[in-house]
């Protein structure tokens, strides 16, 4: 119905109404050009009056006919008109309180030029500080009140950093056109290391209210850190290569030398010559399996598995290394399955580093007991699943847990050494268990054993 009446015939008075409406529309259209017109004259009357008398006085004395002086003079009128004012910056200077309207919006937008570059300091990816001439504090963008969280506007940049060498550096900037970089090493509250660029932004001719230097400011501490720990490795991990490779060199001098005739030496040497050649192998196998967990640490695991059953299926792989050690392994299931999402290769990676490490650190005649449980944890309470490794051996220093993870730190280095450890093992049990979205924790009393345990997300656990 209601469609029919929008397109069906046009009636008398709609067609009337519509007449209205279209005249209304030339009327006012016709006005505001008028008004535009108007508008666009007013600055020019002066020109236009002599421009009338001119004319006026061609035709009445020149002989210029009146219709080409009338012609003429609307011609210059129309081309005066066509000048759109707003081009005509010295108009606004010239006539500035004619239009006070716009004089103000004129001066707003001049202020809001001059305050622009203070959101562009707040969008500086770096800490920065905006200064005046006499090195106060002008603007800082939210980093650089990380970096200083004292700082306020007004103060002078003597006070937001007492390092002379950033005073050194600011003056030196205000009278340089090269920006500026010095290293700071700032003691307190913590040490650090920060590098600063200052960059004069115009000197002494600098408008008002424009800051005159800007300081930027890069904290290095964490990349430094990073170096010295890639240093640190790359030391640690030619360092455990060597020492087998120097052994083995000795032994095939040995052998080629004094050793030569001597069947049983031979024999002796060849043994130990096979066992560093393992622990070779092993750090390399170690050095790559980190590398690849490392790689994959961001890729959340697809498959699903059952914690019991990786937990018998280790018990029963290391059952020989345990019984070699006079060590039993005890597991303790949960009732039923539970399932976790993961890689089930890598879970079993990280349960048979911890059970070796049980075995190896554990008492002769001992136990390792691997527990698998539903439970609550959290704040408010979650229920978790998780698989704990625990054994009554020589227990590990309090001072050493936080460390027990970072890569190549042993808590003896002699027996971990002595037993052909590494020290990768934990490194590569932690990034797994960040990939599994999991959470290692590790209690222990010295002398009297340690308990690693691991929390994951049970598969189908209701989250409240
Ligand atoms: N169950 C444990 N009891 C006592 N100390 C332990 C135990 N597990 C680990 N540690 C200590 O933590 C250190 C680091 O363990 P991690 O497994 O990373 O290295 P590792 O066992 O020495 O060598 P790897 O596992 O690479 O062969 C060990 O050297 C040892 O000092
Ligand atoms: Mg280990």
């Amino acid at each position: 119905m209601q469609i029919e009446a929008i397109w069906g015939p046009m009636t008398e008075p709609r067609r009337l109404a519509r007449s209205q409406s279209a005249l209304r529309s030339i009327v006012e259209r016709t006005l505001a050009a008028f008004r535009a017109t108007r508008r666009r004259l007013r600055p020019h009357v002066r020109a236009l009056v002599v421009m009338a008398i001119l004319f006026l006085v061609l035709s009445l004395a020149g002989g210029l006919s009146g219709w080409l002086a009338v012609a003429g003079f609307l011609v210059m009128a129309m081309v005066v008109a066509g000048r759109d004012p707003n081009d005509a910056d010295g108009d606004e200077e010239r006539f500035p309180a004619r239009d006070p309207e716009r004089a103000r919006r004129a001066q707003g937008s001049t202020e809001r030029e001059t305050e622009s570059w203070r959101l562009l300091l707040d969008a500086v990816p770096d800490a920065a500080v905006a200064l005046d001439h006499n090195f106060n504090v002008m603007h800082f963008n939210a980093r650089l009140e990380e970096l200083f969280p004292k700082v306020r506007v007004g103060q002078p940049l003597s006070q937001l950093s007492r390092n002379p060498e950033l005073n050194d550096a600011v003056e030196k900037a205000a009278t340089s056109n090269d920006e500026v970089v010095v290293d700071l090493f700032e003691r307190v509250p913590v040490e650090r290391r920060i590098s600063a660029t200052v960059s004069r932004l115009g000197g002494r001719d600098v408008r008002r209210g424009l800051p005159s230097l800007i300081v930027s400011f890069r904290d290095l501490t964490e990349q430094d850190k990073l170096a010295q720990m890639r240093a640190d490795f790359i030391a640690n991990a030619s360092h455990e290569l060597r020492t087998p490779l120097a052994s083995l060199r000795g032994f095939v001098e040995t052998l080629q030398g004094p050793a030569r005739d001597d069947p049983e030496a031979r024999e002796r040497f060849l043994a130990i010559m096979s066992s560093q050649a393992t622990r070779m192998t092993r750090l390399i196998d170690d050095l790559l399996s980190l590398s690849r967990v490392e790689m994959r640490v961001h890729l959340p695991p697809r498959g699903i598995l059952d914690l019991n059953e990786v937990a018998s299926y280790v018990a029963q792989a290391l059952d020989p290394v345990a019984a070699a050690a006079k060590i039993e392994i005890k597991v303790t299931k949960s009732e039923g399955p539970i399932r976790i999402r993961g890689d089930r290769d890598e879970i079993v990676q990280v349960l048979q580093n911890l059970v070796h490490n049980a075995i190896k650190y554990g008492r002769e005649g001992g136990h390792v007991e691997i527990a698998v449980s539903r439970v609550l944890d959290g704040s408010p309470p979650q229920p978790r699943a998780l698989i704990a490794v625990a054994d009554d051996g020589i227990g590990i220093a309090p001072e050493h847990i936080p460390r027990l993870t970072e890569r190549f730190y042993r808590a003896n280095v002699a027996a971990s050494r002595e037993k052909g450890g590494t020290g990768l093992g934990l490194a590569i049990v932690k990034h797994i268990v960040i990939r599994h979205r999991g959470e290692l924790r590790i209690s222990s009393v010295v002398g009297k054993g340690s308990t690693f345990s691991i929390l994951f997300d049970e598969l189908g656990a209701v989250r409240r």
